[in-house]
Formats: structure tokens, sequence, C-alpha cells
């Protein structure tokens, strides 16, 4: 039988944290063969609320769980832990600066940096759910040194799956075959959800989305601005955030990146920027990746469109803003 893997996820009492922690305990993200040990964490104000999920997944019997840890304390919830799931975080309150957000985050992710630093296994993969999710991955990377730039991601699988959704809704297709769309650069608004790359299976073999869907005017359009939004719609809607979604992409992120890509197939993830791309090194940005043996590798050579460069520079501006920001608050 295989060892459980400790997954901790932060935020654990909230929204997402309640959607992602049974998917978790049932295999979603491992694989259903792979026993789990979960790590949830909150802060004091939600201690009774985190102890209520515990009971529920004691209550849910999960044949794959086999130990959870509930704890408002950062050093035990880190200790031992080979993935972490980071969804804490200090959300945007009516009439709050961004920079006051920021540096509330900032000081969590910094904090959290070093717990994990210390206390998790080595070789752990870490993924920032909680907004701003770039800038708190890179926050989390500057103060964990010693944990490889390799293991630190951040969350656009939700717009690419997003991007994926529209895509299947507009030609009536199964979205399982729809592929290689791609999220460039921020989990913002600023995103560039790109489909130049993007096929679907048709009986007649692999057709361009472009060619497919035949509406330039669309695919740049109404495609572009529904992805880059469908947040907002979300919240409208809801009057609530994402979380079903949100919580079934931070599985697939992580099962692709543990487990690898099909072959054939890219995904989007918010990574450590190389430079490819032009993009400039140093930010945490999201590209088109395939994962292989527990490690992403940047797809390279895509060619980029006059539209798509302007698009791919925009988002990384805001990116080095978002970390000029950052960096102020922790001065
Ligand atoms: P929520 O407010 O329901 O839950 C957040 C939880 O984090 C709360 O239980 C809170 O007590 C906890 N928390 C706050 N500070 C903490 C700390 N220092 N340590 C540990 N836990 C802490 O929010 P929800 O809806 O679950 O969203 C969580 C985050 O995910 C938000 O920042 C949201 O903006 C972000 N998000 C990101 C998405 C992405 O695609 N990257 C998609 C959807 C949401």
């Amino acid at each position: 039988a295989k060892e459980p893997v400790r997954v901790l996820v932060t935020g654990a009492a909230g929204q997402i944290g309640y959607a992602l922690v049974p998917m978790i305990a049932r295999g979603v993200m491992l694989g259903r063969d792979q026993p789990v040990i979960l790590h949830m964490l909150d802060i004091p104000p939600a201690a009774e609320a985190l102890h209520g999920v515990k009971m529920e997944l004691v209550d849910a019997a999960f044949p794959l769980l086999k130990g959870v840890v509930a704890t408002t304390d950062v050093v035990e919830a880190c200790t031992g832990v080979n993935i972490a799931v980071m969804v804490g975080g200090f959300p945007r309150k009516e009439g709050m600066e961004r920079k006051d957000v920021m540096s509330k985050n900032v000081a969590i992710y910094k904090s959290q940096a070093s717990a994990l630093e210390k206390y998790a296994a080595a070789n752990c993969k870490v993924l920032v759910v909680a907004n701003p999710a770039n800038t708190n991955a890179l926050i989390l990377k500057e103060f964990a040194p010693s944990i490889s730039e390799k293991n630190i991601t951040c969350l656009t699988r939700l717009d690419h799956n997003r991007a994926l959704g529209q895509v299947s809704e507009r030609l009536s297709v199964p979205v399982s075959d729809v592929k290689n769309v791609i999220i460039w650069g921020n989990h913002s608004s600023t995103q560039y959800p790109d489909v130049n790359h993007a096929t679907v299976k048709t009986p007649a073999g692999e057709k361009p989305v472009r060619v497919l869907v035949a509406n330039d005017e669309w695919l740049n359009g109404e495609f572009i601005t529904t992805v880059q939004q469908r947040g907002a719609a979300i919240i409208k809607a809801r009057k609530l955030s994402s979380a079903l979604s949100a919580a079934s992409s931070a599985c697939d992120h992580i099962r692709d990146w543990v487990l690898g890509t099909p072959e054939g197939t890219w995904v989007s993830m918010g990574v450590y920027s190389d430079g490819s791309y032009n993009v400039p090194a140093g930010l945490i940005y999201s590209f088109p990746v395939t994962c292989c043996n527990g490690e992403w590798t940047i797809v390279q050579g895509l060619p980029i469109d006059e539209l798509s460069r302007k698009k791919l520079d925009l988002t990384a501006e805001e990116l080095s803003e978002e970390k000029a920001l950052a960096y102020s608050c922790l001065s």
C-alpha cells in the first residue's frame, strides 16, 4: 500500500476549503489509490468552524483519508506536508485601498513562507490560490529561499478551464474534446485567454478552434472579456465568489503537476518566469506548461502575433506594478 501524502489546505474553514477538502479526501487530487492526511489551517476566529469541517470529514468516512490535523497553529499545520494549497488570505473589504489588502497578504505569505521552509517535507509543492495569487506566490518564494522556485506556483487553471468551457459551449462540443487554450499572465482581469493554439477533437481529426468558431470578432472580443470577468459574473449571480470551480481546478492543477499532463496537451500554471516569451524574469506569470515526473516545463516556441504580444505585455506590466507594491509593503 502507498504511504499517505500530507496535504495542507490553508483557509480550510472558508468557502473554497469546504469544497476542496472532500475532493482531496476522495482522491480527486492525487488519485483513487493514494491515501492522504489532511492538514487544515485557519485563524482563531474560524477555529470552531474549522472543527466543524473536521467533524464532517470524519462523518463522511472517506476510505483514503488516514488522518486530519485541524489547527490554528501554522507550525503544526506545515509540519511534514508534501503539498500545500494556500487558500487562506485577507479579502478586500469595501472601502479598502489596494495597498492595504496587499499589505495584509504580504504579511501572511511572508510568515507562512517561513513556516513552510522550516517544517514542510523536502520537495514540498506549493499552490497559491488566495488573491492576489501571483504576487502572494512571489512573496512566498522570496521568503522561502530554500524551497526551489520550481515548487512554487499559483492557480490560473480555473481561468484555463473557464476558457475551455466557453469554447465548448460556443461549439456545442464536449469540453473534454477541447484543449490547449492558454491563460497568460496575472489571475486578474488583465489575464490574456489565448485560443490561437487551441484545438478540438473531431471525427476528421484535431481542428483549430479559430477555424471551427470562424468568428474572430467573438474570439478577440466577447470570448476574452467573458473569461476575464467570469469571477465577477459568478459573484453577481451567487452573491459569493467561485468555490466549487476553484476547488476543482486546484485539484486539476496539482494532479497534472504530480501525475503529468497527457501527451500533446498543455495546461496553464502561474510559475516563476525565466524570461520565456520575453516575459520579465522574476515574476510569477501564467504560462502554458507540460508536466512530467513531478516537474513543469514552459511550452516553448509558440508563435505570438501582434495582438497577443500587446496582451502578454499588458498583464506583465500589471504584475510588475503589483510586485513593486508588495515590496513597498515590506519596508
Ligand atoms: P473565504 O473568505 O470563504 O475563506 C478564506 C479563509 O481563509 C477564511 O476561513 C479565513 O478565516 C482564512 N484565513 C484568513 N487569513 C488566514 C491566515 N492568515 N491563515 C490561514 N487562514 C486564513 O474565501 P474563499 O472564497 O474560500 O476564497 C479564498 C481565496 O481564494 C480568496 O483570496 C479568493 O480571492 C481566492 N480565489 C482565487 C481563485 C483563483 O483562481 N486563483 C478563484 C477563487 C477565489
